[in-house]
């Protein structure tokens, strides 16, 4: 059995569900895997808690759920302890950072990340702030940069994973990096924001904006600051992540022609559905020529579109490609557990790498 240290920065919806899939995976990561996760260290806005033989999951989760912070634990909470002082001083194998999305200046994640990979530490990312503003500085810092004279061989560097960035469990970057590897891919159309997609779905059928924005948030699956994902920012952020790692078209948020779902109204959702369409908010990669196009923006789509055809907890992605076809995934997701089974995915790559 090998033991791998983690240190969990955030604990909201998602830090707060890998806590629970931990535990409810223990025995299955053993038997199917012969690994064992230990949080050592674990910090919200209040502080963090330290133990080097391991925090007990459950008293993490008891303490959250009185709306306590994590430095309240007895015995080994620091209060005013931040993330980025985890990252610097303590020991571990890999940092999970769920931290919300800072697109001002990336803080605390970007910090936090880029202080454990050049101490070596793995990182696996569900906040997507970072990558958006510093793709090219993580992945260089990684295994995810290119190979080259000065660097070696990318393997021999720490890994950075962030599966859970782009569309909670839905395979988006898995499917372009590795399993359409050799092909070229033409285009890219994608639904990665829940949120919208669950207010427009909703919408159609006569619930408000408003309604359905707060039954969003209430599911937890809303952005800390909603306006990332009504004005489209969210669904950018993973667009500009995607242009990054599966197009390997170095890119910046800067990049992507961005247009939210704010201006639309129910007449606008039912008069494409009379037309026989679905308006969506399509992230859209196309090549023109030697470039890529990025923009997202809501979209008519014909009903028998795949991502037109989609409900509303769905996501989904469609990858146009030269020789392996039209692949497309969808993940139905009602919660936030997806989004930290796919962290938990990130564990086991690296684990297993
Ligand atoms: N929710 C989803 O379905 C989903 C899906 C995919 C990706 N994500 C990403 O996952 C991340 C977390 O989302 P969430 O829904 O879990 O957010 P959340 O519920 O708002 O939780 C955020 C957590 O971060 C902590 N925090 C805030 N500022 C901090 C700071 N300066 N230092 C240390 N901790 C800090 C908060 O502390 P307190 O507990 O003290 O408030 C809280 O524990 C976001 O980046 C989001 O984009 C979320």
């Amino acid at each position: 059995m090998r033991t791998y240290r983690l240190i969990l920065s955030g604990l909201g919806n998602v830090g707060r569900s890998f806590l629970t899939i931990m535990q409810s995976q223990e025995s299955l990561l053993a038997e199917q895997y012969g690994v064992a996760l230990r949080v050592v260290a674990a910090v919200d806005s209040g502080g963090a808690a330290i133990d080097a033989l391991g925090l007990d999951p459950g008293a993490i989760l008891a303490l959250k759920q009185e709306r306590q912070s994590v430095a309240a634990m007895p015995g080994c909470g620091q209060a005013g302890m931040g993330p980025v002082e985890l990252a610097a001083h303590i020991e571990a194998d890999i940092l999970l950072e769920a931290t919300p999305v800072n697109l001002v200046n990336g803080q605390p994640g970007l910090d936090t990340a880029r202080t454990a990979l050049r101490r070596g530490m793995h990182v696996v990312l569900a906040n997507k702030g970072p990558l958006a503003l510093a793709y090219a500085e993580l992945a260089g810092l990684s295994d995810m940069g290119a190979a080259s004279a000065d660097r070696g061989n990318p393997r021999d560097w720490p890994a950075l994973r962030f599966s859970a960035c782009v569309g909670g469990s839905l395979p988006t970057i898995a499917i372009g990096r590795r399993d359409l590897a050799g092909a070229r891919i033409q285009r890219v159309e994608a639904v990665l924001n829940g949120t919208t997609q669950g207010i427009l779905r909703a919408m159609e059928q006569g619930t408000s904006y408003a309604d359905a924005l707060a039954e969003m948030q209430r599911r937890g699956l809303a952005e800390t600051d909603p306006s990332l994902d009504v004005e489209g920012w969210d669904s950018a952020n993973k667009l500009t992540i995607v242009a990054n790692a599966v197009l390997r078209r170095p890119t910046t948020l800067a990049d992507v022609a961005v247009t939210g779902i704010t201006a639309l109204t129910a007449d606008d959702l039912r008069a494409a559905m009379a037309r026989g369409e679905r308006i969506v908010l399509l992230c859209l990669a196309e090549r023109l020529g030697d470039d890529i196009r990025l923009s997202v923006r809501p979209t008519p789509l014909p009903l028998d579109h795949p991502l037109a055809r989609m409900r509303a907890d769905e996501m989904g992605v469609v990858y146009f490609t030269d020789i392996s076809g039209i692949q497309t995934a969808t993940t139905r997701e009602t919660d936030p557990v997806p989004t930290a089974a796919a962290m938990l995915r990130d564990v086991l790559d690296i684990a297993m790498r």
